[in-house]
């Protein structure tokens, strides 16, 4: 374990290595307590570096066995080395290092470098993993062109697997065989992959846009074959989508995909061998869910995407990590919006952004896109880099226009193919296609925290004029007490009474352009003359901005919106602020020892939206969802009880499921599936509503049997899991949701993917109970600690989705949590890390909650030797 050392990287400390490694050839000798690694490195020192200047190699953990230059052993007084370095003290100006290092993949349980996972070996080097392989000069911009060797027993890996192409295999003798892999695109090491094993594989292939022949091939485990045709499918439509959106080309003549069980997150993309968490590439419909299915389209995208958006023009240092991620999320969302609905994509995304990214952005752990610091790069995976990055490049977007931001990603590639960028040269790039100064607009870069916009607004009927006034805000966030304006565009539109666009024959006090006002200023005052009729204001259409907007509305005027607007995220997000709105009151209400009430208007909507047929299946699914009890807290900020808004969010989902329960009743009988199950977007849609109707009627009398024969009769895993639901939240105390509890066990055990949707299942029932369940389930034999599906499965869904259970008053439930996150650390800090991000929100709680949980984040502190990744987090959530 990598011990903190107390160590701060600074972007102002960046500059280019003092050497530089043209190229790498590797031989894996296999075995599992004691591999080989032989590294050839061709080093040249830069030029202008001054001779004599000390070569410093990168290692962690690491046994070294020899190493030479030039074919010469080095003396003592050559070089000096320890697990975490080599340093080669006076190196010639260019010259060839042969490094010999052992490593054991059969006790590495970090999941990073080079592991064992089922009986296959398998590495994972981003950001830092190759230095435990072998050291090197482990950072982003030293690229290299890799030759790989692997040796391994023939029966216990028959399949030997890296990056590039395959050149050549053969026998050794004595049961071994070896094959080597070329890869011509020069690479930083954290592309590096090795794969060995025995797995099985289904093949294809696909013919480039310019006629080249690709092999692809997904390899999984024996007998999962027929798994893998979802994922693979995912590819050659995610291939063709990046040829026909941005012109680009796969590269090599294979490409391959590996699932394995162990992995820290959910997938890898190493240089033509993608390395997956099996949960993204395995799916049928017995096994697999909507959600489930969606998530493997996109992951395969956003890996594949990759092989431009980080391997060709990869990152010059960590700090630039979003160039790679926020990119390429951008990216799958764009291909899922095609594939899919684009309104709905975009409603799920900003639900994502708003769930994950806001609390990041509003509490101790918030950062810039781009950081300028960190202590531990494995922190910095967060929904800020990816999710927020995303945002940003979409704004770009918007601000450019579609045409321009294409010129613009066509000039990144071109420029840039084949280097380490950063965001500097991604900003260029753009500025240079458009001739428009984007200094202002990278803010949304450099400066963390989510931006407030207040809105007030006048229609002033004699003058025909229709005035916003408009003021941005920032708060500070950690290490950044002073924030600078940001350029912020809002989409909007003036809605008339006929629910069209009203046009408007002149604007002031803001550039306004295809619809989007330009924020730039701290208050702007925008008029809009020549506007015949009182509007109602649309603002922030389809999310053009990731902020928090204060915006009085009548509720009438958000009831027309929710009806009317042409834009479908507005239409979503007029009936969330309602639902929104109506909930924090009952909260209100309940906390002052008051009924909560809910106007008529809410049930009425709710009934007219369901029925609506004129809209998509799945955007009423979205509509109907009342927001989460972390939404809920998260909009009313402070002083939370998730008691009291659980009772809330309860009592106003049974008013509306008792005000429309024949219209409900109807439908849910209408949706029942039809068709053969097709893991599309309109089938998804159907069965989402269904299943959210089901959710409501399961709160009215014969609500259990309802749910249990919607369990029984479930023809996929959509709606087994939905069911199951259902009744372990709305009903836990029934015979029904215990005898479906066991049948779905029973039925599973031996499939650790469904597994784990049972322990997410019973982790996250609300109630004090949930604690002591959730301990129970630590014991269960399906659980492992080591199994990051597994853990994030029962305790990851126990801290950051059931508030009532974690945020238990007695402060129990963090004590409990505090043990286990260091039982996962002392096996593997990363995800403990990310574990423990889940207390990020403590300052929100009342008084009672916070001391209780600060007390817990203290006691993790107060351990001995402190991984850098699990000490990093608790210290910057508690400062
Ligand atoms: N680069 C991977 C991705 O975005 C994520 C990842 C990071 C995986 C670190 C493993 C380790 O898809
Ligand atoms: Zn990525």
């Amino acid at each position: 374990m990598r011990t903190d050392t107390g160590q701060v990287f600074k972007l102002e400390d960046y500059r280019p290595s003092d050497y530089l490694i043209p190229k790498t050839e590797l031989t894996f000798s296999l075995s599992k307590e004691a591999t080989r690694v032989t590294t050839v490195l061709t080093i040249e020192r830069r030029k202008g570096v001054d001779a004599g200047t000390a070569l410093a190699l990168d290692g962690d953990e690491l046994k070294l066995v020899g190493v030479s230059i030039d074919g010469k052993a080095l003396g003592a007084a050559d070089y000096s080395a320890t697990p975490d370095q080599l340093t080669v003290f006076a190196p010639p100006q260019s010259f060839q290092l042969t490094i010999e290092t052992e490593v054991d993949p059969s006790t590495n349980s970090t999941l990073m470098g080079l592991y064992r996972s089922s009986n296959v070996y398998c590495t994972q080097c981003e950001a830092e993993g190759f230095r435990r392989i072998t050291y090197f000069l482990d950072r982003p911009d030293i690229l290299s062109v890799y030759t790989v060797r692997i040796e391994a027993d023939r029966t216990e890996a028959p399949l030997l697997l890296s990056n590039g192409n395959p050149v050549q295999h053969g026998n050794l003798g004595e049961g071994r065989h070896f094959a080597v892999w070329h890869d011509p695109f020069p690479k930083p090491s954290y592309l590096f992959a090795l794969v060995a094993g025995s797995l099985g594989k289904v093949a294809d292939e696909f013919t480039t846009l310019s006629g080249r022949k690709v092999e692809l091939g997904i390899y999984v485990e024996h007998g999962k074959e027929a798994l893998a045709g979802y994922a693979m499918d995912a590819l050659k439509r995610s291939m063709k989508w990046d040829e026909e959106k941005f012109g680009r080309e796969y590269d090599l003549d294979v490409f391959n995909i590996v699932a394995v069980s162990d992995f820290n997150m959910g997938a890898m993309e190493n240089k033509g061998l993608n390395i997956f968490n099996d949960k993204y590439v395995l799916a049928d419909e017995q096994t697999a869910t909507d959600a489930d299915f969606a998530n493997i389209e996109a992951i395969i995208a956003h890996e594949y995407f990759h092989n431009w958006t980080g391997n060709r023009i990869t990152c010059r240092d960590w700090f630039q990590l979003c160039l790679k991620e926020g990119l390429t999320v951008y990216r799958d969302h764009e291909f899922s919006a095609d594939q899919r609905s684009r309104p709905v994509k975009r409603i799920a995304e900003v639900r994502t952004l708003r769930a994950h990214q806001f609390p990041e952005d509003q509490g101790p752990l918030a950062h810039p896109v781009r950081p300028r610091r960190y202590r531990e790069i494995n922190n910095f995976y967060t929904a800020t880099v990816y999710e927020k990055g995303s945002e940003v490049v979409r704004m770009i977007r918007t601000i450019l226009g579609t045409e321009v931001f294409r010129a613009g990603m066509d000039l990144y590639f071109e420029r840039h193919d084949g280097e380490a960028a950063t965001i500097d040269d991604f900003l260029k790039v753009f500025e240079d296609v458009s001739g428009r100064d984007l200094s202002q607009f990278a803010l949304w870069y450099h400066q963390a925290g989510t931006p407030n916009v207040t809105v007030s607004s006048s229609y002033d009927q004699s003058a025909r004029a229709f005035t916003l006034e408009i003021e941005q805000s920032l708060a500070p966030t950690p290490s950044e007490s002073r924030k600078r304006l940001m350029h912020i565009p809002l989409a909007f539109g003036l809605v008339g009474a006929d629910g069209k666009d009203l046009p408007y024959d002149g604007v002031e006090g803001a550039t306004v352009e295809n619809s989007v006002i330009h924020l730039r200023k701290r208050h702007q005052s925008v008029r809009f003359t020549g506007i015949a009729e009182r509007p109602v204001l649309s603002l922030n259409r389809g999310f053009s901005a990731p902020i928090t907007l204060s915006l009085e509305q009548k509720p009438e005027d958000l009831i027309f919106l929710a009806g009317n607007d042409r834009d479908a995220f507005s239409r979503w997000q007029a009936f969330n602020t309602l639902l929104t709105d109506a909930l924090i009151s009952g909260f209100r209400n309940i906390l002052g020892g008051k009924q909560p009430e809910f106007g008529e208007h809410l049930q009425g909507l709710a009934g007219r939206i369901a029925a609506d047929t004129s809209l998509e299946p799945a955007f009423r699914a979205l509509a109907l969802t009342l927001p989460g009890e972390s939404d809920i807290a998260r909009d009313i900020g402070k002083g939370i009880d998730p008691d009291a808004i659980l009772a809330a969010r309860h009592a106003c989902a049974s008013t509306i499921a008792a005000a429309n329960e024949q219209g409900f009743r109807y439908l849910y009988e209408e949706l029942r599936d039809s068709e053969p199950f097709q893991p599309d977007a309109d089938g998804a849609g159907r069965r989402a509503l269904r299943n959210v109707l089901l959710d409501y009627l399961a709160l009215l009398p014969g609500g259990a049997d309802l749910a249990a024969s919607h369990f029984d009769n479930a023809t996929n895993m959509t709606d087994r899991a939905a069911a199951l639901t259902v009744l372990a939240q709305r009903h836990s105390d029934s015979a029904q949701a215990d005898k479906a509890l066991k049948h779905f066990e029973k039925q599973y055990s031996t499939d650790a993917l469904v597994m784990d949707k049972w322990f997410i299942i019973q982790a996250g029932v609300p109630g004090p109970r949930a604690l002591e369940t959730v301990r129970a389930l630590t014991e269960h034999p399906a659980f492992s600690i080591g199994n990051p599906n597994r853990v994030r499965a029962l305790i990851g869904t126990f801290a950051g989705a059931n508030q009532t259970g974690f945020h238990r008053a007695d402060g129990e439930s963090y004590r409990f949590f505090a043990d286990i996150v260091l039982k996962v650390e002392k096996r593997n800090p990363q995800v403990a890390a990310r574990l423990a991000t889940a207390m990020r929100s403590w300052r929100s709680l009342e008084p009672v909650r916070q001391d209780k949980a600060r007390d817990a984040l203290v006691s993790i502190l107060k351990q001995e030797k402190l991984s850098a990744d699990l000490k990093d987090i608790v210290e910057r959530t508690l400062a």
